[in-house]
C-alpha cells in the first residue's frame, strides 16, 4: 500500500474538545501519554500547542507506528513511541523511565480503528470489500478472524456474536458458520458476508443496518481482545495521572463506552465507608468527572468526518492523590 505524503489527513475526532479538557494540564510541561496513537493527528496538535511536553505514544499497530513516527519526526526529541497494546501502560512508563503511577499529566484514548486500517482493505476490517478475513490491528499478533469462525466451538461464535456484537440471531449464525466451514473453511469476507445476507432475516435488514456489521464488530473485538485490554488499560491510565492530570477517552461503540464509564464512576466515588455521616480526611473521591455524561460530535463535525458520528467522550481529573 502506498503511503504517498499527499495523502488525505484526516481530521482527529473532537479534537477542540480533547484541546479543551486536556489543555489546562499540560500548559506548564509534563508528559502526555497518547495511548492509540494511530495516525499521530492529536499527538501533532499536542506536541505543536504545548512546546513543553514530552509525549509517550503507544500503538499495538507497527505500520500505524511508522506512519505516525515519520509525522512526528519534527518533534524527534520530545516523542517516545511504543509498540504495545494500551493495557502495557505501565511498562511502557517504566521503559521511558517514568514511575508507573503519578507521573503523567495527561492521558489520551481515542479507540476503536483507524483510517487508515479501514482503508487498507486487505486488513480485513471493512465488511463493503472483499477481503482476507484478518482484522489483526497488530498484524505480528497470531490469531485472526478466519481463526475465530474457522475454529471456535458453536456456543463460543454464539457467545461472541452476542455479546460483542448484540446480535439478535446469533445462534443462528453461529449455526451457519458451522455448517458451511465443514464444506469450506472461511478465507474472505465476501463468503461470510453471502452467509449474513442468509442467515439474517430480510425485515430485519430493513431497520437493522447491514447485515455485517455487528458480526464484523464482534468479530474485530474477539480477534484483538479489545474489552478485556481497555478494563486494563483505564485503570492503569487513571493511577498513572499525578494530582491535576487530566484523561480523555473517546469510544466508537456503547460496550467500550460502558466500560470507560463504570471505571469513572468508581473512580470518582468516596472511599469513605457509606455508613459514616461525613467524609473521612483523605478518602474523599481521588476523581472528578469533566464531561456531563457521554460527549458527542457535533452535526457540523459529522458532515465534515462521518466517523465522528458515534464518537462518546468521557473526561475525568485527578484531585487527590491515590490512597
Ligand atoms: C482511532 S485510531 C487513533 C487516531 C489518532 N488519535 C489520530 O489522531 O491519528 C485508534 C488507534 O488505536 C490503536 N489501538 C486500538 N486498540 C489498541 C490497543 N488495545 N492497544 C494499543 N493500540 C490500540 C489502533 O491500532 C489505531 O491505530
Amino acid at each position: 500500500m502506498n503511503h504517498d505524503s499527499d495523502r488525505p489527513r484526516h481530521v482527529p475526532v473532537l479534537l477542540r474538545r480533547a484541546d479543551e479538557i486536556l489543555g489546562p494540564a499540560l500548559e506548564s510541561g509534563g508528559v502526555l501519554v497518547d495511548a492509540t496513537l494511530g495516525l499521530g493527528g492529536h499527538a501533532e496538535h499536542f506536541l505543536r500547542t504545548y512546546p513543553a511536553i514530552r509525549l509517550i505514544g503507544l500503538d499495538r499497530d507497527t505500520e500505524a507506528l511508522r506512519l505516525a513516527g515519520e509525522r512526528l519526526a519534527p518533534f524527534a526529541d520530545r516523542i517516545t513511541l511504543v509498540h504495545t497494546r494500551y493495557d502495557g501502560l505501565p511498562d511502557a512508563l517504566r521503559q521511558a523511565g517514568l514511575p508507573e503511577r503519578g507521573s503523567v499529566r495527561g492521558v489520551l484514548m481515542d479507540l476503536g480503528v483507524s483510517s487508515m486500517q479501514l482503508d487498507e482493505a486487505e486488513r480485513g476490517f471493512a465488511y463493503s470489500v472483499d477481503a482476507p478475513l484478518d482484522m489483526r490491528m497488530d498484524p505480528t499478533s497470531e490469531l485472526t478472524a478466519a481463526d475465530v469462525l474457522n475454529t471456535y466451538s458453536h456456543g463460543d461464535l454464539a457467545r461472541i456474536l452476542k455479546t460483542y456484537g448484540e446480535e439478535r440471531f446469533a445462534g443462528r449464525i453461529a449455526s451457519e458458520i458451522v455448517r458451511r466451514r465443514a464444506q469450506r473453511p472461511f478465507t474472505t469476507s465476501a463468503q461470510l458476508v453471502e452467509l449474513l445476507y442468509d442467515a439474517i432475516p430480510a425485515a430485519t435488514r430493513r431497520t437493522g443496518g447491514h447485515p455485517a456489521k455487528r458480526t464484523f464488530q464482534a468479530l474485530r473485538i474477539e480477534v484483538n481482545r479489545e474489552l478485556e485490554s481497555l478494563e486494563a488499560a483505564v485503570p492503569a491510565a487513571l493511577a498513572a495521572l499525578e494530582v491535576g492530570g487530566r484523561i480523555v477517552v473517546m469510544s466508537y461503540q456503547s460496550l467500550e463506552d460502558k466500560v470507560v464509564k463504570q471505571i469513572f464512576a468508581q473512580a470518582s466515588a468516596s472511599r469513605t465507608p457509606l455508613d459514616l455521616p461525613v467524609e473521612l480526611p483523605g478518602m474523599g473521591p481521588e476523581f472528578a468527572i469533566l464531561t456531563r455524561g457521554a460527549e458527542k460530535a457535533s452535526e457540523t463535525e459529522i458532515e465534515e468526518n462521518p466517523r465522528a458520528a458515534p464518537v462518546r467522550m468521557r473526561a475525568a481529573e485527578r484531585i487527590q492523590a491515590a490512597g
